[in-house]
């Protein structure tokens, strides 16, 4: 390596070196002498090293990664920054309560789980395990479509209220008779996905050739697909071009149908506008879902807690919203919350939490969360959710 090479080199190391991300990973890395207990772990973040150091790398890069640079994974997380929190003094807040009713359902915070595929990926329990997660923290599971468990049986494993949620095949009437069993089984809600109308280019699972995003329908597929394969350098490229999904043919007309067929609430996951989401009040819809998919799908899509005020703004203060894309933590949960949501769900730490310890995890994962926000209401003297509205935050832009 000549000089002005090397200099350059260094420069690069020292820029990731610098880089908090790296620096807080590097803290954690995790040796086989010393593995922290679940009751160990001190916040979200710990558990994605742990997480990562249990489960093969191809299903590690699958939960992780977003898509192109990953510059809406990053941003994420780095819009929670611009927002500040305003305080009240002398208040009183000694009797603290999160609960509230979504849909019927009443449930300990408003903290849920997000679908994500493929449970099996980080523990052989899968969404059985979560679904247990789910009863013993007293909230509510979103079952993906591409689930490792077929639904029925999740539905069985506890008693934990249960969503559904629904990537539609070509065929209405496939469509609509898994919709119909799902409900029958006692999921309660159904889900629409609209986010993912082609699969994204995402370049951890091209360097590992795996092809794992498909949302399929078959529930095992992906987890299975995924599981079979491990690395091997032998494994040809998959060829990168434009697939479509079956969500690219629907339009706003679906809603509709899909009402007719669930006969459940239906909520529109992967609003990001306010045009959006005041289409989704039009068509029917019983909710939306504010998400960029945990920066998975279209790349330089914004953090969803930039566009929530617009969103809120689009529809009745009665109507819905949820989001997702992000949280880690209970300040991140606050601020989306007085920003009028009416409550958060959580990807990826559910996974990292299944993947460190199974079951336990997750539930050490909730009530990591759970007290976050409890502590950072109670120092803002609120102590319940109905006292949020956004008076309590200031954005920084
Ligand atoms: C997802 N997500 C997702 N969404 C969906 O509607 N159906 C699905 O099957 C999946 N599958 C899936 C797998 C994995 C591994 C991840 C990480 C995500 C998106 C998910 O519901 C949610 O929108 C994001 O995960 C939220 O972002 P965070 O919490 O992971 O940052
Ligand atoms: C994903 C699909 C399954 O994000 O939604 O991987």
């Amino acid at each position: 390596m000549n000089d002005t090479r090397r200099q350059a080199f260094h420069k690069l190391l020292s820029f990731f070196a610098a880089s908090p991300l790296v620096q807080a990973q590097k803290d954690l890395e995790y040796k086989p002498e010393h593995l922290p207990g679940v009751d160990q772990m001190v916040n979200v973040f710990e558990f994605e090293p742990l997480c990562r150091y249990r489960i093969p790398k191809e299903n590690y890069d699958y939960i992780a990664g977003g898509v192109d640079n990953e510059w809406t994974l990053r941003r994420n997380r780095e819009a929670f920054d611009r927002i500040v929190i305003r305080p009240r003094m002398l208040v009183n807040a000694t009797n603290m309560d999160l609960s509230t009713t979504l849909f019927g359902a009443k449930v300990a915070s408003p903290i849920l789980f997000s679908p994500t595929a493929g449970h099996q990926l980080a523990h052989p329990d899968g969404e059985l395990a979560t679904a247990k997660a789910a009863a013993s923290s007293n909230t509510i599971i979103c079952l993906s479509s591409n689930s490792s468990y077929p639904f029925e049986k999740v539905a069985a494993a506890s008693e934990a209220p249960k969503w559904w949620q629904l990537y539609p095949r070509e065929d209405d009437l496939a469509t609509r008779e898994r919709v119909e069993r799902a409900v029958a089984s006692g999921y309660k809600v159904v889900v629409l996905t609209v986010d993912a109308p082609y699969n994204s280019h995402r370049e951890r699972l091209l360097r590992n050739r795996v092809r794992a995003q498909v949302p399929s329908g078959d529930p095992g597929a992906t987890a299975s697909n995924t599981r079979r394969r491990r690395q091997d350098p032998e494994r040809k490229p998959l060829p990168y071009r434009l697939e479509a999904t079956l969500v690219a043919q629907w339009d706003w007309t679906y809603v509709s149908k899909l009402k007719e067929w669930a006969k459940t609430p239906v909520l529109i996951k992967g609003i990001l506008t306010g045009e959006d989401a005041a289409l989704a009040v039009k068509h029917g819809a019983d909710g939306i879902i504010v998400s960029n998919h945990g920066g998975r799908y279209l790349e330089y899509a914004p953090s969803t807690i930039e566009v929530l005020p617009e969103i809120v703004q689009a529809v009745n203060a009665k109507f819905p919203v949820l989001i997702d894309s992000g949280f880690r933590r209970g300040t991140d949960i606050l601020k989306a919350l007085a920003m009028g949501a009416s409550a958060v769900m959580l990807g990826r730490p559910v996974l990292w939490g299944l993947g460190a310890f199974g079951q336990p995890g997750i539930e050490k994962v909730y009530q990591l969360l759970e007290t976050e926000l409890a502590l950072a209401m109670a120092l803002c003297g609120k102590a319940n959710l109905r006292q949020l509205d956004k008076s309590l935050i200031r954005s920084d832009r």
